[in-house]
């Protein structure tokens, strides 16, 4: 991203639901459209999807590797997340030098020339000697050229007490929505444009369309009616913004994430989970009128209702 970017100018297309709720031939078709528009960030996980089905685990990554060999591409920047050693939601988890540098070597020959960043995924570990093993795995990840990273850590506190010798330049995923943000976790430990942003729609909430059962959010098994109040608040967030003429009006939750997400100064980055090719459209087409129109009061306004 440029220094000067008053905004997060990065897009990541997620696959935590490719294998669930996305089948092969429409994750296919998402990543026709991502790539056909210039994007090249896509981010995965061993775990990826977390369905509890063990017969999908490691799916949705198969599906991207299908993808990247089907299409001989080798400009893509993939972002895989690594740890996990089953897709059954539990917090099994490696993280030894010996067992991260194996799926190293691993995802380097699956996605070839792709693989660009390489995220420790779920650590709750407070013994520091521990983590400090999967530091030295990062030393051979960051000779390789490729990025390191972290995500779904519980003591960030510790790695960034071990970094002040490492100094790697980490690429850090946390969930930051307007219902809940896990930014104040990091950012007590991180500072600078370091972070991106998932979980913009909360797992699929909407402003206005209806939900059925192969909805994200129904299927990871959340309830949407329990954020009705907040949701009331945020329309009424949007009615007062649609004012300003001078600007696209704002009508669905992934505007209103990608708006809360973008602003904040420390995100680096937004990872969007389009489960269609029509909502991928939607997601660039508002992504553009960020860079050409001004929604920082709506930003501040969505900042707010978390105040109150
Ligand atoms: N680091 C981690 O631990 C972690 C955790 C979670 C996710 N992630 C990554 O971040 C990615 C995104 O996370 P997420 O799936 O939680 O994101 P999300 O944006 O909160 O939810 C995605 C869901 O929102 C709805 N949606 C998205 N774009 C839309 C649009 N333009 N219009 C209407 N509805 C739209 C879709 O629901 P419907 O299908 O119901 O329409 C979609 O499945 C994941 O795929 C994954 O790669 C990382």
């Amino acid at each position: 991203m440029s220094a000067n970017s008053p905004i997060a100018d990065e897009l990541m297309l997620g696959t935590a639901m490719w294998g669930w709720t996305v089948d092969k031939a429409r994750a296919f078709q998402l990543l026709d459209a991502w790539y056909a528009a210039g994007q090249r960030k896509v981010d995965t996980a061993t775990n990826y999807p977390i369905d509890r089905n063990p017969a999908h685990f490691r799916l949705a990554e198969r599906f991207l590797a299908e993808w990247i060999i089907a299409n001989g591409v080798s400009d893509l920047r993939v972002n895989i997340k690594v740890g996990s050693l089953n897709n059954l939601h539990t917090p099994d988890h490696l993280l030894t030098r010996s067992f991260l540098l194996m799926m190293l070597d691993e995802y380097s020959y699956l996605f070839g020339d792709n693989l660009h960043t390489y995220m420790v995924h779920w650590d709750n570990r407070d013994d520091e000697k521990q983590i400090e093993e999967t530091f030295q795995a990062f030393e051979e990840v960051a000779a390789r050229g490729i990025q390191p990273g972290l995500s779904g850590i519980r003591h960030p506190g510790i790695y960034a007490s071990l970094n002040s010798s490492f100094k790697f330049d980490f690429d850090i995923q946390l969930k930051h929505n307007v219902i809940q943000s896990d930014v104040p976790r990091y950012a007590a430990h991180f500072s600078g444009r370091c972070f991106y942003a998932y979980g913009i729609n909360a797992g699929g909430l909407k402003l206005r369309e209806a939900y059925d059962e192969k909805s994200s959010i129904k299927a990871r098994g959340a309830d949407p009616g329990k954020f009705a109040g907040k949701l009331q608040r945020i329309r009424e967030v949007i009615a007062q913004a649609n004012q300003n003429k001078n600007r696209p009006p704002l009508n669905a939750m992934h505007q209103v994430g990608l708006i809360h997400a973008t602003y904040h100064p420390q995100m680096k980055g937004v990872l969007v989970g389009p489960s269609k090719p029509a909502q991928l459209e939607s997601t660039l087409d508002f992504f553009r009128s960020l860079r050409q129109c001004d929604y920082r009061d709506v930003f501040e306004e969505l900042v707010n209702l978390n105040k109150n």
